[in-house]
């Protein structure tokens, strides 16, 4: 096992929403370090079913370690997209139909510590970002591809980027030089485009569209709504899925498909998403921008 970490977040209020119990069957469909999951094994034991998904290969591999001193519990592990959860469920259940989802959308601090990964702009590497390393655009290939409107639009629908445009503009005019290869590269474009005195104190003027840049490598936002209304429609009568997200945009798509799916037999346990406490934020300050919506099956229409 390595050194890696990552501190589960809002997780006594997860676990509240979760409402586990011994014998439950329950879905991680965002595995990444298993810190959650660990947790939520203990009250599911014993008689628990457990199925772990996640799109990244080695942050499956840790968690696989990471869970192997779990008792009482039938574990099962899948290398895939939560997108495809129902599948994931029927092989393993038989049919649809378990009692608690938990969906911790983003990334995790392992992800983003390791610059091999190009994830973040600390440290330099090579301009990578996915998160499923066996498919798929790098985001080198991507930003020395999209068009000048693309870039721009990128940033601003995923990163409220207000200089969107000229950086867009930097990264155009670079690539005409030579093609952006590390992570370096991308900041270095960033750096021309946002004047000094313009830049914010608060966040390394990277931060966003390092952000928006692996949201549309990964295709995170791409039909979030209807995946997050897939996966709800795997749950038992009674069953719940708690859904935590770090970025307006996935919090929206939560608060639309939750709103749609009230008309399903579905209720929201909470009017207004929870968010952590202040003695999470001052311990976890990742924890800051999380908001937990959760919703629980009431009936099946038919
Ligand atoms: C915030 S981390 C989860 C941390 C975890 N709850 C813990 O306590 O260790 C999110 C994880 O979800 C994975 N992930 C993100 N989007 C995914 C998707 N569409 N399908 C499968 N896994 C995904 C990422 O690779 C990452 O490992």
């Amino acid at each position: 096992m390595s050194e890696l970490s990552h501190v589960p977040v809002m997780l006594v209020e997860s676990m509240e929403a979760l409402n586990l119990r011994p014998g439950s069957s329950l879905v991680d469909g965002t595995l990444g370090l298993a810190g959650h999951a660990r947790a939520f094994c203990q009250e599911i034991a014993p008689d628990g079913k457990f199925i772990g998904i996640d799109w990244d290969e080695a942050m499956l591999a840790e968690a696989k370690l990471r869970m192997a001193e779990v008792q009482g519990v039938d574990c099962h592990f899948f290398h895939a997209d939560y997108r495809d959860i129902a599948r994931c469920v029927v092989e393993v259940m038989g049919k649809v139909g378990v009692d608690a989802i938990f969906l911790d959308l983003g990334l995790n601090n392992a992800q983003i510590a390791d610059p091999k990964r190009g994830i973040s702009f600390v440290g330099e590497g090579p301009l990578d970002m996915r998160m499923d390393r066996s498919r798929g655009e790098t985001a080198s290939q991507g930003l020395n591809r999209w068009t000048e409107r693309e870039i721009e639009r990128i940033l601003t629908v995923f990163g409220d980027e207000n200089w969107a445009k000229k950086i867009a503009q930097v990264v155009v005019e670079t690539r005409k030089e030579s093609p952006l290869k590390t992570t370096q590269d991308l900041v270095d474009c960033v750096m021309r485009a946002i004047p000094p005195s313009k830049r914010e104190k608060r966040i390394h003027p990277a931060t966003r569209t390092f952000q928006a840049v692996r949201i549309a490598i990964n295709g995170e936002l791409d039909e979030l709504g209807r995946a997050l209304g897939d996966a709800a429609r795997c749950l038992k009568v009674g069953g719940v899925m708690v859904v935590l997200s770090y970025h307006s945009g996935e919090d929206r798509a939560a608060k639309v498909c939750f709103k749609e799916l009230e008309d399903e037999g579905f209720k929201s346990l909470y009017k207004k998403p929870l968010v952590p406490t202040a003695a999470e934020i001052s311990k976890n300050n990742k924890s800051r921008s999380a908001k937990l919506r959760a919703i629980k099956r009431i009936s099946i229409e038919e």
